[in-house]
């Protein structure tokens, strides 16, 4: 059986940090407001010009230095995005032009928040039928450039910035047989486009359009979805929920991952947060949140790890690792 190894992880953060002290001298909030309905502090936000393609090609190359590997070895480049610096072509083509690579495929994954998780599972796919040996997996995103800065209870919750692992059909370091992606659970539902969207696009009307968003709804399903991801994914592997080690969510909201770990009956102090530094940076916020931990020391080599997101569509899933 060929199974998908995690070889290597890297992540990046544009500079500049936006407390939210700093939204409350421009605009009708308060720190008190954004940090006990959402548990965020401050959020890296890109520079004027930094585009989404920056910020994947400097994970990217954090996690070929982490995985000990070059550029030439990666047969497929997949970028989960919702932010792409140019409507085509694709950030994950830019990403491998700047990479230097020039054999092989690269192509975008759009499903907002999830859209690591699907990533992930194409990327994970296209290895276990053998048609790519390794790929590149990076989540990027400028969400700071659909943000209406009118809707205070939209704008303060978003964050730029990326991550990125690298996978391999099971050679050099880390090929136990037990190791690597166990599987992953993917689900859509696309009857509930009005909770989550932005209101624009290239065949709608010609504009990059501001994300909106009905924060109750996304919150009752996130927490109701996802449990029934993780649940499907635990199962499809033949693990109890309670003997997964580390659960690394999508960062949306710190009552989310609470309500989800509350659901599951899952320890707090095994779930991965790091929404108070980062916001919501939709697709790249698991792989960031993975970095953070595997960085630590927190994840350790043999350990299970659940990655679970949700995001517009609706769309949402779960991957598990034996790291
Ligand atoms: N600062 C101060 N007051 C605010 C702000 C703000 N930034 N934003 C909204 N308010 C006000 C509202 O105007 C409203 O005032 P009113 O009662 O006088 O009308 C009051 O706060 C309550 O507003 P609600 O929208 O009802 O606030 P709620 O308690 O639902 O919290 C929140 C909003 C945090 C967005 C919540 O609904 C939530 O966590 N939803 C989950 C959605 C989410 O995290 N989405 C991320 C993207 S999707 C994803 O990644 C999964």
């Amino acid at each position: 059986v060929i199974r998908s190894h995690v070889l290597g992880y890297g992540a990046y953060l544009p500079e500049n940090i936006v407390t939210n002290n700093d939204f409350a001298q421009r605009m009708d909030t308060s720190d008190e407001w954004i940090r006990t309905r959402t548990g965020i502090r401050q959020r890296h936000f890109a520079a004027e010009g930094e585009k989404t393609s920056d910020l994947a090609v400097k994970a990217a190359e954090a996690a070929l230095k982490n995985a000990g590997c070059t550029a030439a070895d990666i047969d497929m480049v997949v970028v989960a995005t919702t932010t792409p610096d140019e409507t085509f072509p694709s950030v994950g083509t830019m990403v491998q032009a700047r990479l230097g690579i020039t054999r092989g495929f690269a192509f975008d994954v759009q499903a907002v928040c999830s859209g690591f998780i699907y990533a992930l599972a194409t990327a994970d796919n296209f290895i276990k039928s053998g048609q790519a040996r390794s790929a590149l997996v990076i989540g990027a995103e400028t969400m700071s450039r659909l943000l209406d800065w009118e809707d205070r209870s939209t704008c303060v919750l978003f964050g730029d910035g990326a991550g990125a692992i690298v996978l391999n059909a099971g050679e050099g370091q880390g090929t136990a047989a037990d190791r690597g992606i166990l599987n992953t659970q993917l689900f859509s539902d696309g009857r509930m486009h009005d909770l989550l969207y932005v209101d624009g696009g290239p065949s709608s009307t010609g504009t990059t359009g501001h994300l909106r968003m009905m924060g109750k709804e996304v919150f009752k399903h996130a927490v109701n979805n996802i449990s029934v991801a993780i649940e499907a994914s635990a199962k499809a592997a033949g693990v109890p929920v309670e003997e997964i080690d580390w659960f690394v969510p999508h960062q949306a909201n710190q009552r989310i991952l609470d309500g989800i770990a509350k659901k599951l009956n899952v320890d707090a102090s095994k779930v991965i947060s790091t929404v108070a530094l980062h916001g919501n940076t939709s697709a790249a916020s698991v792989p960031l949140a993975l970095a953070t931990a595997v960085g630590d020391g927190r994840i350790k080599p043999g350990q299970l790890v659940l990655l679970e997101a949700l995001g517009g569509g609706m769309t949402w899933g779960a991957g598990l690792i034996r790291w």
